[in-house]
């Protein structure tokens, strides 16, 4: 009895003693099979590979929507981009609009139990009159990178690989160069995509060693910029991988995590660390060769097929995870809950959408979650959902599609499907061969129980005000020198 007294007092004390480190990293434009350990011939992770070996590897993991601002509001909320009101399509340098500030994210939810908390890399949740929208202002203490998509300006003149090779493409013209921030200051404009790595490197090492140092707690997000076009990497990845340049900027990726996981260890938290990885919609197939790969996964990024929004997901924490593949269904949704019940921390008093997956990371089990809901990229009520998973069908109401490649169902235009297009994903992981309720009669009840989920579902969806339709003011543009002229070209500091 004293003995299980002693254990108790111990858990207690070592719990109390030692709340979990929360490390999220989040590709950009990374599809289902880039990975090599997702089966990419060409690509080299070694570093994410270790991860997947000794952590949980998720095969139906899912981001809400294949775009890069509506993604990551969910996930840092837990709740349908829809609610959020960050919609249609993504956020631009001179958006007005931006994550909401009565949105909790992670990291304010976290911050009340005294955890130190980061973002580096790319925000793209909005940056508004005076920096409004910025992590500073969303429960991130510190903040460094690009407050967008680092396409999100002119790059045709800057250099993407060394030693002068210029980034392919234009990006946006008409806009500031990309600016690198510190907090709400514009450090460098435009940002040098060669240094950029080794900047977040750096940081991450800091930050951690700072918080275990102070034995504080922390949250360190990293939405990293790689593998998006235009793909860069610095000295250490480039001309590394056979696979070129989204090879070598997935490379430049990789190495950073292996950094932050090396500086774990050496400050003794790795056992004390959750580790996550995913990627915030599925591969620009219009990038073609220089694009990634959602495999054999239907089309990618943009549309609600799986290729869009179906993404590699991979759980790490030695010691707590045991390693492993698992093919419940998860989302990026469920992460808040999940750090919620990991840390303790009260969840935000809003609708959430997301579900605790501790029993999926911590005991290989069942997961709470049994359907996924997908708006397009441009929501409304009147459309409704444009698909919806449960179990192992999904239906699709609505099919869409938007980039140039070789499957026409991945370009055709908008299309009403009634009675829905049902989809095994089980034995049918490509959506090449909708069922037919003629042929299969059984299906009918499934159907009827699709029909009365999405009903359920969009009944308890509430829109909230569109963030991004409130347009754009090119003066809300950042300029390292916002007097001068003439805009947006002289916004540009060595
Ligand atoms: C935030 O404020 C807006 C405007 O008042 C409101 O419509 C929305 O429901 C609020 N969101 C949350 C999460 O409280
Ligand atoms: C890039 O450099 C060329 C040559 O100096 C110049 O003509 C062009 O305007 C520049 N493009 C941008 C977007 O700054
Ligand atoms: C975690 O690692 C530290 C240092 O490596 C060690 O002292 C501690 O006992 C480990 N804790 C658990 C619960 O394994």
């Amino acid at each position: 009895l004293l003995d299980v007294l002693f254990l108790n007092v111990l858990c207690l004390y070592l719990s109390s003693a030692a709340p979990p480190n929360f490390i999220i990293f989040f590709a950009d434009d990374l599809g289902f099979a880039d990975l090599g350990c997702y089966g990419h011939p060409s690509s080299v992770t070694p570093n994410l590979d270790k991860l997947a070996r000794g952590g949980l590897r998720f095969t139906d993991f899912y981001v809400t929507v294949g775009g890069c601002s509506p993604s990551r509001a969910a996930l840092l909320t837990g709740r349908y981009e829809t609610r959020s009101g960050i919609y249609p399509g993504v956020l631009y340098p001179g958006s007005i609009g931006g994550l909401p500030l009565n949105e909790t994210t992670i990291a304010a939810m976290l911050k009340p139990l005294g955890y130190a908390t980061a973002a580096i890399g790319k925000w793209h949740l909005g940056l508004g009159a005076k920096g409004t929208y910025l992590p500073t202002n969303h429960g991130f203490d510190h903040f460094l990178g690009i407050p967008y998509s680092h396409d999100q300006g002119p790059c045709a003149n800057l250099t993407c690989f060394p030693p002068d090779v210029k980034c392919f493409g234009e990006c946006d013209l008409g806009a500031v160069t990309v600016p690198l921030m510190k907090n709400d200051k514009i450090i460098q404009q435009p940002a040098n995509f060669l240094e950029l790595e080794k900047a977040y490197s750096d940081f991450a090492t800091n930050f951690i060693l700072t918080s275990t140092q102070k034995q504080q707690p922390f949250f360190l997000y990293y939405p990293s910029h790689h593998t998006h076009y235009p793909q860069f990497a610095g000295m250490r990845a480039a001309g590394r991988t056979s696979r070129g340049p989204f090879g070598d900027a997935l490379l430049e990726f990789d190495y950073t995590i292996g950094d932050i996981m090396a500086t774990l260890d050496k400050t003794k938290v790795l056992n004390n660390t959750l580790v996550l990885f995913s990627s915030d919609n599925g591969p620009e197939l219009l990038r073609r060769s220089r694009g990634g790969t959602a495999g054999l996964l239907k089309c990618g990024k943009a549309t609600t097929y799986e290729g869009g929004v179906r993404e590699p997901a991979i759980a790490y924490w030695p010691g707590r995870i045991q390693p492993g593949v698992t093919h419940e269904l998860a989302s990026t949704l469920d992460i808040l809950p999940t750090i919620a019940k990991l840390s303790g921390a009260t969840l935000p008093p809003v609708a959430l959408d997301g579900l605790d997956m501790t029993d999926v990371l911590l005991r290989h089990g069942r997961s709470k979650r049994e359907s996924m809901m997908f708006w397009s990229l441009n929501p409304s009520k009147k459309h409704g959902l444009f698909a919806l998973r449960l179990g192992k069908y999904k239906a699709y109401f609505y099919t869409e599609g938007t980039s140039t490649v070789p499957d026409p169902d991945c370009v055709a235009p908008l299309q009403f499907h009634d009675p829905p297009l049902l989809i095994d994903l089980e034995s049918d992981p490509s959506e090449h061969y909708p069922l037919s309720l003629k042929e299969r009669p059984d299906l009918q009840h499934v159907l009827e129980e699709i029909m009365k989920v999405k009903a359920s579902l969009e009944a308890s969806m509430e829109f909230g005000e569109s963030q991004i339709a409130k347009g754009q003011d090119p003066s809300l543009q950042p300029c390292c020198n916002p007097e001068c002229s003439p805009k947006p070209s002289c916004c540009q500091c060595p």
